[in-house]
């Protein structure tokens, strides 16, 4: 693609190139996510999970979120910066979840704000457009639903749920959401939503019907130790080059290898003769060390 993406962008390629979004949370993976021509950058509140060790997204907030989201946006990724609302953040009162998505685009830099829920979380939704945010929808397995969901569960897979899913899925989409998350949902209903809905989706755990796809970056790239989900496929293994490469570097350090003389800083030859000489009378020269 080559320059910024923007929403406008986002939004034109529903049904044509497919779009690529992916998790980062700090400087340095934006960079990467950047220059390996990411269309979007999530800062997902997943961070929770692979940044910070807590069991759910639950244990993040606002704060957290902005702190993380600002980290990002210094690296001035070509990508569209994407922050994720975290729970509680627009749960109170319209009010309050426009404020909070303001702090995410002022303090934080975001460009676009995510939040998770359908019709229920329409006038949030209404309101934020309207303070002039852009708004990316995020229905089906929405992780900060975990208890009322009762486990993180493949979602819409009764007729029922999925026709509820579609129907939150429309009304998102002429409520001015300019792109969704799909996460979790059998791939048929993928299907359906995606070509239901004006909008692009983008899949996670939703099969390859969708406009787009992302994944959590630690995922892609093999930083965990956990078990992955069915719907990951890992691209790399950093975890194990990681841990390879810091044991070269302490066998080095501990048979003196390293540091060699190529990384050490000299003084030139003259000072160096004269201070190891000693400089003058009133010191005891050589120092003992
Ligand atoms: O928090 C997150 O990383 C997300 C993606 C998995 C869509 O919401």
């Amino acid at each position: 693609m080559g320059g910024k993406v923007t929403v406008p962008d986002v939004r034109a390629r529903k049904g044509g190139q497919k779009l690529t979004m992916i998790t980062a949370y700090d400087f340095a993976m934006a960079r990467i996510a950047s220059e390996a021509g990411a269309d979007m950058i999530l800062v997902g509140d997943s961070l929770a999970n692979v940044v910070l060790g807590f069991d759910s997204t639950l244990d993040v907030d606002l704060d957290v979120m902005i702190h993380h989201t600002a980290a990002v946006a210094r690296a001035e990724p070509d990508s569209l910066l994407v922050g994720d609302m975290p729970w509680m953040s627009y749960h109170v009162s319209v009010e309050d979840g426009v404020r909070n998505a303001g702090r995410l685009v002022r303090e934080g830099g975001a460009e676009a704000v995510k939040l998770e829920g359908g019709r229920k979380r329409l006038p949030v939704i209404e309101a934020i457009l309207k303070a002039e945010i852009p708004v990316m929808g995020h229905l089906g397995l929405t992780p900060q639903s975990v208890n009322s969901m009762g486990g993180y569960r493949v979602q819409g897979k009764a007729v029922d749920e999925a026709r509820e899913m579609l129907t939150d899925a429309i009304a998102i989409a002429e409520a001015g959401v300019f792109a969704m998350v799909l996460e979790g949902v059998p791939d048929v209903l993928a299907r359906i939503i995606t070509k239901e809905v004006s909008v692009p989706t983008i899949g996670i755990g939703a099969g390859a019907g969708t406009d787009g796809q992302v994944l959590v970056f630690h995922d892609v790239l093999g930083m965990h130790d956990g078990k992955l989900p069915k719907f990951v496929r890992q691209y790399a293994d950093l975890r194990g080059q990681a841990v390879e490469a810091l044991q070269r570097y302490f066998r080095d350090v501990q048979s003196g290898e390293f540091p060699s003389d190529e990384e050490t800083y000299h003084m030139g030859e003259e000072a160096e003769k004269a201070l190891l000489e000693g400089p003058s009378s009133d010191l005891s020269w050589p120092l003992s060390w």
